[in-house]
């Protein structure tokens, strides 16, 4: 059954091995053959007329929307804001004309999201959630709900949901963007790059052995450790830097390359651990520079790069893929580092101290 361990020692590694499965059945579930999304025309319709759209969420998801954010933008030109919803509740962001709410959430029972929700029903604000659990709070109280189709997930620290919400978000933003006639949303061929992502993962997934030494050799007895990237990289590099913190116990901050210089490279020590994410063709060199300024510090640095920008002695070599979609490949290697760093201290990859599945308290 979908929510027994199998054969795996921890929920978190199944729930990494189940992501490709969760792109074909998304997929399946809203792309017709031709790859045209089938979502209810009401969201579409609704999203379609917003000047503005606004996506709460917090933890992962937050991470999520973040991602989506760029992929919305860019097929469908409607400007995007991200934000807290733990912020945003008491802090309300001030409103287009227009505006549509999304709201993320793999539980659907986050309190933090739940107060902005309200708010936004008073205000008549047309709302969506995308979550994995149909029949939670967050579902059954907005206007509209679309479902992740992820299947149970159990671990505490989130990985097939993230992906699944960042697919979800790439799907309405193909939906929006054709609806609205631009030709960017028409070109963007999503179904042949879920099918590339699930291969991606796969080859992520066969590079399992590698990723437990370097985790081994670089992270397991590391007190800190920084995750950088520029572009889409970067809400990865937080993504990726919440997940070993989660689940290592490792303080890690995700960073935007660039700005290390500017204040925090000065944490750079010898032996300090860097990964680097290189998937965005337009930065790519400057990121190899940021490279060697914190290799010039003594930094050990591990790098995560798309094959069309890989270098000889890249560590981790992902395969190509739309920029836009990049994180659902590279999260992955992000997501084993976490889990093998956290296996290897023998720690309770699934229960990490502290932390519960879903917050139901502001
Ligand atoms: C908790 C979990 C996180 C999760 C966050 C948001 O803090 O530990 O993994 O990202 O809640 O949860 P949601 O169910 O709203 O996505």
């Amino acid at each position: 059954n979908a929510a027994s361990k199998g054969t795996y020692e921890f929920y978190m590694l199944k729930e990494i091995c189940e992501q490709p499965t969760v792109l074909h059945h998304l997929a399946q579930t809203y792309l017709d053959q031709a790859g045209t999304p089938q979502v209810d025309p009401k969201i579409t319709t609704g999203l379609s007329r917003a000047d503005r759209i606004y996506i709460f969420a917090a933890g992962t998801s937050y991470h999520a929307g973040l991602v989506g954010k760029e992929i919305i933008e860019e097929l469908t030109e409607i400007p995007t804001e991200v934000a807290f919803a733990s912020e945003a509740g008491y802090h309300f962001p001030i409103l287009s004309q227009h505006p549509f709410f999304i709201f993320l959430s793999q539980s659907g029972e986050t309190a933090d999201s739940r107060v902005v929700l309200q708010e936004a029903i008073k205000r008549k604000i047309p709302c969506l959630t995308l979550t994995n659990v149909p029949n939670s709070t967050l579902a059954r109280e907005a206007n509209y709900a679309m479902s992740l189709e992820a299947g149970p997930e159990i671990a505490v620290a989130s990985t097939k949901a993230y992906i699944a919400q960042i697919t979800v978000e790439a799907i309405l933003a193909k939906a929006v963007g054709e609806k609205l006639a631009k030709k960017r949303a028409k070109d963007f061929l999503l179904k042949e790059n879920l099918a590339l992502a699930a291969e991606g993962i796969e080859q992520v997934l066969s590079t399992q052995d590698k990723i437990a030494q370097l985790a081994q050799k670089y992270l397991v007895s590391s007190r800190n450790a920084f995750y950088i990237g520029r572009g889409i990289d970067y809400p990865v590099a937080l993504e990726a830097a919440l997940k070993l913190k989660e689940v290592s116990y490792i303080q890690t901050e995700g960073f935007a390359a660039a700005e290390l210089k500017h204040g925090t490279i000065s944490l750079i020590e010898p032996g300090t651990p860097v990964i680097a994410l290189i998937n965005d063709p337009l930065t790519a060199d400057l990121m190899r520079g940021n490279i060697q300024e914190v290799i010039a510090r003594g930094a050990k640095v591990i790098t995560i790069a798309s094959q069309s920008l890989a270098k000889a002695n890249d560590d981790i070599v992902l395969t190509n893929l739309n920029y836009y979609l990049s994180p659902l490949i590279s999260v992955v290697a992000a997501q084993l580092f976490a889990y093998y760093t956290s296996k290897i201290k023998g720690l309770d990859v699934d229960k990490p101290r502290n932390l519960a599945k879903s917050v139901t308290v502001e």
